[in-house]
């Protein structure tokens, strides 16, 4: 009985330097003879995939390729990023080919992260510049990989008459580790994953939800002797590995769905879901304080915001000085309670109010006050115009603080938008002494929530989309 349990992963050596229009399965049996070897039945072949884009042409000169204004930008963000992490920079005839072959570029980092034509996520849309000859070429991934993997099985097939496997594989970096490793991009005659749902494990309990990625292991195992400088072997044989035939195998198997992927999940579902959850909030805070940084952070994107003719009329005042603060507070609620009297309404209520607003203003861990500077706008001689400006002036600091809110809740942080400033401008500024140009606008109090806040109706689509009756 044989009982060694292993399997044997043999490097082939001796594969020449691959040129287009080689024939890959004629190369591969003469490396075998010449590695003293004969395929057996449920072998592996892994293939580089480097070996295979040079077979069939899959390489491009970069000299050869004209960047469009689209890489040129691309290029202006990630130089500096890819500097700072000193790393080399991507010339813009490389983006470009990145641009042509990707699918969609779905990070836009020191590099870029890409989704290919197939649905792999990687770095460059896979476009490699080692393990090629010549300092401005590239290959590129396959157009097609199983059929390249299926291609050669079945030519391996036909001149060995063994029942055997294929796999093409690349080396991927991956997102939440260091150090990339081999996978499969193209499969023929395995399945790329083996499925153990409903199988026991030792102890005899059910497999719920356990499938392996067989076929990036083997990858990653054929990696392990391939290597990725110059030992310059781009094809390896598995021998010993249990596998079942499946000459209906396609890679696909192993490309997680975009609706189940929960880092990226549906199309524009993380940005959707901060619009939605940001909500006003209006209890009281979490006593934890908040960073001022975090806050900075927050205007910092807020200075993102359209704005009429880039006027970029807000300014953000951070009232972190408590004695400021209630002196403010203070003599806002003087004139609230004026107000309030001139109205007739009852002592009780005006008190209520009050203390309402002094919890709010006063009790939050963070309050910024947001004011126009009037400075950044345009001045015409009529007052229609003059008024237009002004709402223009209105219109781009809500856009601004609307940034701000939802940067706030990126970083978890609860916030309210408060109208009471508009209320009490000049004793605002008086009292802050503030600019003359500036116009207090709203108060944000913001903190860490101790609650959820009730989520208030919205109106329905179709009564916020107006259709003219002409
Ligand atoms: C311009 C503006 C002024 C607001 N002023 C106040 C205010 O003075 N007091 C208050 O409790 N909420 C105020 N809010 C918050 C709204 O009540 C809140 O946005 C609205 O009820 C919808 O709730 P949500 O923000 O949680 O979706 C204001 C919001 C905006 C945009």
């Amino acid at each position: 009985m044989n009982d060694k349990y292993g399997i044997e992963i043999i490097g082939l050596k001796g594969i020449p330097l691959i040129k287009t229009g080689d024939n890959i399965p004629e190369i591969i049996l003469n490396s075998l003879k010449y590695n003293g070897l004969s395929l057996k039945d449920k072998d592996i072949i892994v293939i580089a995939q480097s070996l295979v884009s040079k077979s069939i042409g899959q390489v491009r000169n970069l000299d050869d390729i004209t960047p469009s204004e689209k890489a040129h930008e691309i290029f202006n963000i990630i130089a500096p990023k890819a500097e700072q992490q000193g790393l080399p920079k991507k010339d813009p005839h490389l983006i470009q080919l990145i641009l042509d072959e990707a699918k969609e570029i779905i990070k836009t980092e020191h590099v870029l992260i890409t989704e290919t034509k197939h649905g792999f996520v990687c770095a460059d849309a896979g476009i490699d510049k080692s393990n090629i000859e010549g300092n401005r070429i590239v290959t590129l991934l396959p157009k097609d990989p199983d059929y390249q993997a299926e291609k050669i099985r079945k030519s391996l097939k036909k001149k060995s008459h063994k029942e055997i496997a294929v796999i093409i594989s690349d080396s991927f970096g991956r997102s939440f580790r260091v150090g990339a490793v081999g996978v499969s991009i193209g499969v023929s005659g395995i399945n790329p994953i083996l499925d153990m749902r409903g199988k026991t494990d030792l102890f005899g309990y059910k497999l719920q939800s356990t499938i392996i990625g067989q076929a990036d292991s083997l990858s990653s195992a054929a990696q392990l002797v391939m290597g990725e400088s110059d030992e310059g072997i781009p094809v390896v044989l598995i021998r010993g590995y249990n596998f079942e035939y499946d000459e209906k195998s396609s890679i696909n198997s192993i490309i997680r769905n975009k609706s189940i992927d929960l880092f990226r999940g549906p199309e524009g579902s993380k940005l959707t879901k901060v619009l939605k959850s940001r909500r006003s909030y209006k209890f009281a805070f979490d006593d934890k304080i908040v960073n001022r940084k975090v806050v900075e952070d927050c205007i910092e994107v807020a200075r993102w915001a359209p704005s009429a003719h880039n006027g970029q009329f807000w300014r953000y005042i951070i009232l972190d000085n408590q004695q400021l603060r209630e002196r403010v507070i203070d003599k806002m609620n003087q004139k609230l309670r004026n107000d309030l009297k001139n109205d007739g309404k009852t002592e009780e209520y005006i008190k209520n109010k009050i203390k309402k607003a002094k919890l709010n203003f006063i009790k939050a861990p963070v309050l910024i006050l947001l004011c126009l500077d009037k400075i950044e706008l345009e001045d015409y001689p009529d007052d229609e115009r003059r008024e237009n400006e002004y709402i223009l002036g209105i219109q781009s600091i809500s856009s601004s603080a609307t940034y701000f809110l939802l940067a706030l809740e990126v970083k978890n942080l609860a916030s309210c938008w408060y109208c009471a400033p508009i209320f009490t401008k000049e004793i605002i500024k008086e009292t802050l002494n503030l600019p003359k140009s500036y116009v207090p606008m709203a108060f944000f109090t913001v903190g860490y929530p101790l609650k959820t806040m009730p989520v208030p109706s919205r109106k329905k689509l179709q009564d916020v989309i107006y259709e003219p009756k002409v």
